[in-house]
């Protein structure tokens, strides 16, 4: 199976997924494709393992610049940790096709605006009990899709944004790689 994986920043969903992929955690599958809409140390990540790459800088034409890169065998799109909006047309071709992971318990703390810090200062600033993160498919609503996995955690008084940050990236390494195996009926 083929994976393509588009990122924006650090990249450490997508070693995690490079990491599980080597030791067989995740099987049947490669990440044959990462693609990035600016420059970010993911894509260095993707170099380092000899994983094609591409640059496509955000911009009106984004969406329809992917669709030509993104081949047809294609079987699986993971947005990790990937910041652009993509075109519902984008979204409708790839249906069932498409997941992301976002840094909270959906459809809590979800939707415009809602990503990377802000999602933990709202979470904060919300007096929340848990935290957590979800994958899902990704549809033209912004975090709406179908739920694939998610788990929490409980936020105590002590916790921060940055402490949140912390704990939701470990929940993620843990909930991408099985969300993916169950994607594909591992
Ligand atoms: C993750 O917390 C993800 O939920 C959010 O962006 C972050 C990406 O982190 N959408 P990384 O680039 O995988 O380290």
């Amino acid at each position: 199976k083929n994976i393509t994986v588009l990122v924006s920043g650090s990249g450490t969903n997508l070693q995690r997924i490079l990491d599980s992929i080597e030791s067989g955690e995740i099987q049947n599958a490669q990440v044959s494709l990462v693609i990035a809409d600016r420059e970010c140390y993911g894509l260095e990540r993707a170099k380092k393992h000899h994983i094609k790459n591409i640059l496509i800088p955000r911009g009106k034409n984004f969406s329809s610049q992917l669709n030509e890169v993104i081949s047809e065998n294609t079987d699986l799109i993971v947005l990790a940790g990937f910041l652009s909006i993509l075109k519902p047309e984008f979204c409708e071709n790839w249906k069932g096709k498409i997941i992301n992971i976002h840094p909270a318990l959906l459809p809590k703390f979800g939707g415009k605006g809602m990503w990377g810090m802000n999602v933990h200062r709202a979470v904060i600033e919300a007096k929340e009990k848990e935290s957590g993160a979800t994958v899902h498919f990704v549809t033209s609503g912004i975090d709406e899709g179908d739920i694939i996995l998610q788990k929490s955690f409980d936020v105590t008084e002590n916790d921060t944004p940055e402490t949140l940050a912390e704990k939701v990236h470990h929940i993620e390494y843990e909930i991408f790689p099985k969300a993916i195996n169950q994607f594909f009926g591992n």
